[in-house]
């Protein structure tokens, strides 16, 4: 008995963990002005976030976020990354990287 609470704890923790996908393209809206609601840029210098790779997608945000990442326009995203928790970055690079390129 114990052993099956465990294992349902773990079934339903594990979603949470990963990014949740509806939860990111409701934050995506704020993205779609420059990387398209299906992550397909909308104009040259805007990168298209479609199918992207989760953990790169993440690793980008967080860089925007402390700054670390610089050159080309990165400024324009430390405005974007700034605002965002961890969990924040979690959903929308679930949600970019689930998108067909
Ligand atoms: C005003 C336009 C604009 C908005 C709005 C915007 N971005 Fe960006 N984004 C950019 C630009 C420009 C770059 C390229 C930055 C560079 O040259 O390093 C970029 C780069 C990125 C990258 C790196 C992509 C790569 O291929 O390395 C990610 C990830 C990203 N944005 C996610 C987001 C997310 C998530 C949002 C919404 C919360 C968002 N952006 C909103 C303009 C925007």
């Amino acid at each position: 008995m114990k052993y099956i609470f465990i294992a349902l704890t773990l079934l339903v923790s594990l979603p949470t963990l990963a990014g949740d996908i509806d939860i990111g393209k409701a934050g995506a809206t704020v993205c779609a002005g420059c990387h398209g609601m299906n992550g397909k840029s909308v104009a040259p210098g805007f990168p298209s976030l479609a199918g992207q790779d989760l953990e790169y997608l993440k690793r980008q945000l967080i860089n925007f976020r402390n700054k670390s990442r610089t050159g080309g326009q990165a400024v324009i995203m430390y405005g974007m990354a700034e605002g965002l928790s961890d969990t924040d970055i979690d959903n929308l690079a679930a949600y970019f990287s689930s998108l067909q390129p």
